[in-house]
């Protein structure tokens, strides 16, 4: 039987996972606390491991994994900037769940677009007090407008897709810009300085984090809107703060924040928020904060629970390739072994 140790689990993680594993033979340890240095002991016993965004899966987390023989760590996520892949290799396969509802990333990041620019959380508080007042709910429409979408992947592309329903003028920056797909690509400083509206959909990298600073700000339009459903390492929250005080900014979306990992999925209610710069950024009025909640629909949820089964069983039966593993070599021609529909190690 395949036993996995599945930290950081939530009520709603349960079902699906419960219900596609025991076609497969396979038990879930669901654990509450999150995958780190401290923690990494609960995984005694297991041969995989299945982690989320903000389990903690650096060299040392892995080496001990190795060293109890657990075989495989199976994200249910997308984004693995929180696994040191480099490390893994050699050691334990990685997998993750490339795409499990790139719509509902792409419309949570609408959604939050339209509640802030029509002020509509704004509106739903008052009108529950019968305050009917329009007083301070001017928008803007989104007709004409110039959106410049960072990322151009699964999830930017529909979300470009949606702005154009909109009637909005989509300009785009990717470090891969995609051949042939009608998308006008521009610099990233010519993005910064056209964009009425900037909405992130790259990875958390080395080269991505922070790359929305004060520099960038600094080239932005007065009253920019951003909007970020991506990671919360892209931008410097520190420098989006001081650019809202500025009034250079318009409006922020944060579906992600950088320091998320102790705060966000848990209720904090009651307690007070240690993190000044989350607890200045959520009493800004042009602030709307949702707590890493894009990819919550029922579609993904069944959609990342079937897709980490089906990595698991590919990791342990047959010849153990798995279109979905991830390594350091992935996506370089010479050394990539997937691409040769070889093991990766
Ligand atoms: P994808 O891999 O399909 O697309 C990413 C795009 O970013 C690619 O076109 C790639 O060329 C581009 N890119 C890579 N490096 C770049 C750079 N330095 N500058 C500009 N562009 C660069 O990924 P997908 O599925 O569209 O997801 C995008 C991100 O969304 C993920 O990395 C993840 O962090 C985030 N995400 C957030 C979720 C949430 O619940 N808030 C859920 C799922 C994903």
């Amino acid at each position: 039987m395949t036993k996995v140790a599945f930290f950081d689990a939530k009520a709603y993680d349960k079902p699906s996972f419960e219900h596609y594993g025991s076609e497969h033979d396979m038990q879930f340890r669901f654990l509450e606390t999150k995958l780190n240095e401290d923690t990494v002991e609960l995984a005694r016993g297991c041969n995989a491991v299945c982690v989320f965004v903000n389990d903690t899966v650096n060299a040392a987390v892995i080496d001990r994994l190795y060293a109890m023989g657990v075989k495989l760590i199976a994200l249910r996520s997308a984004g693995y900037n929180n696994v040191d892949v480099q490390a893994a290799f050699g050691k334990i396969h990685v997998v993750h769940v490339p795409a499990y509802s790139p719509y509902a990333v792409a419309e949570h990041a609408m959604a939050l677009l339209l509640t802030s620019v029509r002020r509509i959380h704004k509106a739903y508080n008052r009108t529950r007090e019968f305050n009917f007042s329009l007083s301070g709910l001017t928008g803007f429409d989104f007709h004409g407008k110039t959106v410049g979408v960072i990322g151009t992947g699964k999830i930017g592309r529909i979300f470009i897709d949606i702005c154009r329903g909109f009637g909005m003028k989509v300009i785009a920056y990717d470090r891969f810009p995609a051949p042939d797909s009608g998308i006008e690509y521009v610099t990233l400083d010519e993005l910064f300085a056209r964009s009425d509206i900037i909405s992130l959909h790259c990875p958390l990298t080395d080269e991505t984090r922070h790359m929305i600073n004060a520099a960038a700000i600094e080239k932005m339009k007065k009253g920019v809107v951003i909007v970020n459903t991506s990671r919360g390492g892209l931008i410097d929250a520190e420098a989006l703060l001081e650019g809202i005080k500025a009034r250079k900014i318009g409006a922020a979306c944060l579906d992600v924040y950088e320091e998320e990992a102790d705060i966000f999925f848990e209720d904090r209610s009651g307690h007070i928020l240690n993190d000044e710069l989350l607890s200045r950024l959520i009493s800004m009025p042009n602030v709307i904060v949702t707590s890493h909640q894009a990819f919550l629909t029922e579609e993904a949820l069944n959609n990342i629970a079937e897709t980490t089964v089906g990595n698991i069983l590919s990791c342990f039966e047959n010849d153990g390739i798995c279109d979905n593993e991830l390594c350091y070599r992935c996506g370089n021609i010479e050394r990539c072994k997937k691409e040769r529909k070889e093991k990766c190690f």
